[in-house]
């Protein structure tokens, strides 16, 4: 067994329908992937159809299951809510909703115009609560039960981060109605939790978030406690577990897969790190010598 392998049971996820936005590249690929190989059917949505077409016909190809591909830009409430029929006349239902689909580039704010803000805000916020609203409508009328949201933040969702603002704002905003949604609609059985997670190396992140050299300066291997970034099927072996049987009484959760990043960040000596064995002897003396005045 390696942490690159499928973790969950063989059909974990027959006959459920996975709804995934910005399901044709990076992060969303790799979930629809691994969902199709445990029996799910899904659909995939983004602004781009070419983008998602190639996706679903190698999809298709790579497992055998059944991929939908709709175009939708999740600003839009109404391209989501045709999103929903087409789901719908394809596959009877939807049992999962994942909220993937992201914008977000590294800038100074002060550099942003209001558009540029409104743009990743929208995109991430918006874009998630139109898709939870519609979706959560749906289910609460038809009176389905053993429906799952999951949303896809990051951590610093809580901690904040300078040069990424816009979408620091936004993913706060998706943590606080992953919570808010837990309790509300429990009662419909409605599930909804949340992954943060750190560095899963794509595309689309990286050309926007660290370009040309800082991409070595960003320097993973002494950010992560682990050493390395995440491998895809490690965020989709915890993604299926979410939206899964499995995870029944999991409700209201953000699961943080960072291999430690966040939190090396945060501790007040975690700098001590870097002290070698004999300064740790030298430390030691120091420290047993100290005398109270
Ligand atoms: C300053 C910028 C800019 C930049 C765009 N803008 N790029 N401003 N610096 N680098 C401004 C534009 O000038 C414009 O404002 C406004 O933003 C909208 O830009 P458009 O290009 O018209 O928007 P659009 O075509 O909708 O594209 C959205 C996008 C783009 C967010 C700008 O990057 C995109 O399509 N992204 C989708 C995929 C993505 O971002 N993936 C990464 C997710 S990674 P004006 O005022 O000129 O009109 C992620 C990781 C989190 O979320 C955690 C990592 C650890
Ligand atoms: P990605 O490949 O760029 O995925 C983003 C997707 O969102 C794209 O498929 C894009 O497709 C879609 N999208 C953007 N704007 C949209 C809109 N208005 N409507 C519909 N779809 C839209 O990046 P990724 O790294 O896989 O990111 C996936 C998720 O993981 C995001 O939520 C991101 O914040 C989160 N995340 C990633 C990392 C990481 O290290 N990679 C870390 C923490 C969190 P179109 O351009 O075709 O619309």
């Amino acid at each position: 067994m390696a942490y690159t392998d499928g973790m969950l049971k063989d059909g974990a996820l027959k006959g459920r329908t996975v709804l995934i936005t910005g399901g044709g590249t990076g992060l969303g690929r790799s979930m629809s992937k691994y969902f199709l190989q445990l029996g799910a059917n899904v659909v995939i949505t983004s602004r781009k159809l070419d983008v998602l077409q190639k996706t679903a016909e190698e999809l298709m190809a790579e497992t055998g299951g059944q991929v939908l591909a709709v175009q939708c830009d999740v600003r839009k409430y109404a391209e989501v809510e045709n999103t929903l029929a087409e789901a719908i006349k394809k596959f009877g239902s939807v049992d999962t909703l994942i909220n993937n689909a992201a914008g977000n580039f590294i800038s100074p704010t002060e550099r942003l115009s209001n558009r540029a803000f409104d743009t990743v805000v929208d995109i991430v916020l918006r874009g998630s609560y139109n898709c939870t609203l519609a979706l959560g409508k749906y289910w609460i009328k038809e009176k389905q039960i053993n429906k799952t949201v999951l949303n896809i933040v990051t951590t610093y969702a809580w901690t904040g981060s300078a040069y990424v603002v816009p979408s620091a704002c936004a993913k706060a905003g998706v943590l606080a109605m992953t919570r808010s949604l837990a309790v509300e609609w429990a009662k419909y059985g409605i599930r909804t939790n949340a992954i943060a997670p750190g560095p899963f190396p794509t595309k689309g992140a990286w050309d926007r978030l660290v370009p040309g050299e800082f991409r070595e300066k960003m320097d993973l291997k002494n950010r992560v406690p682990l050493k390395r970034a995440g491998e895809h099927q490690e965020l989709c072996n915890l993604a299926g577990y979410l939206i899964s049987d499995f995870s029944a009484y999991v409700n209201g959760e953000v699961v943080t897969i960072d291999g430690g990043e966040w939190l090396q960040g945060a501790g007040e000596f975690n700098m001590f790190e870097a002290v070698s064995p004999e300064q740790w002897d030298a430390i030691e003396i120091m420290v047993r010598g100290a005398k109270s005045e």
